[in-house]
């Protein structure tokens, strides 16, 4: 099961979006345990939770942050992490209707492990850039 490590290319250097993309990278490298283990099962309904409050408030936060720097990649930003909560939501429904499983744990992970990682390094890194070049301009 793929586990993901903290390295400088998933760092955007902006350290509370670094911090929350740390508790993500954990959140989904303890589903790959869980799911080696075979208590996925158990295991999803805390992830479901934990994903459902901390992607949007994290989400909110990286988004005004771009805004307020005003980041060209913002608008990318966003409609990516629209695309996310609808898979996100769509997963949600499906744990409503048939309840907790090693599949459904599975496809947790196959669905939105990868995608935060690429999102992470194709996008993020961006607003990182765009954020440090900004506050950089205010203070010089
Ligand atoms: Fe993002």
């Amino acid at each position: 099961m793929q586990k993901f490590e903290w390295t400088d290319s998933l760092s955007v250097g902006v350290p509370m979006i670094d911090v929350h993309h740390k508790e993500l990278i954990t959140a989904f490298n303890d589903l790959s345990n869980a799911i080696e283990q075979g208590t996925g099962a158990s295991y999803i309904k805390k992830l479901l939770t934990f994903l459902k409050y901390f992607t949007e408030w994290h989400f909110e936060q990286e988004e005004s942050c771009a805004a307020k720097h005003r980041c060209a990649i913002g608008e990318t930003n966003q409609q990516a992490h629209h695309k996310f909560l609808q898979i996100f939501s769509d997963l949600r429904i499906e744990y409503r209707d048939s309840g907790a499983s090693e599949a459904i744990a599975r496809k947790a992970h196959a669905q939105l492990a990868d995608w935060l990682v690429n999102h992470i390094m194709t996008i993020d890194t961006q607003i990182g850039t765009c954020v440090r070049h900004s506050l950089k301009n205010q203070s010089s």
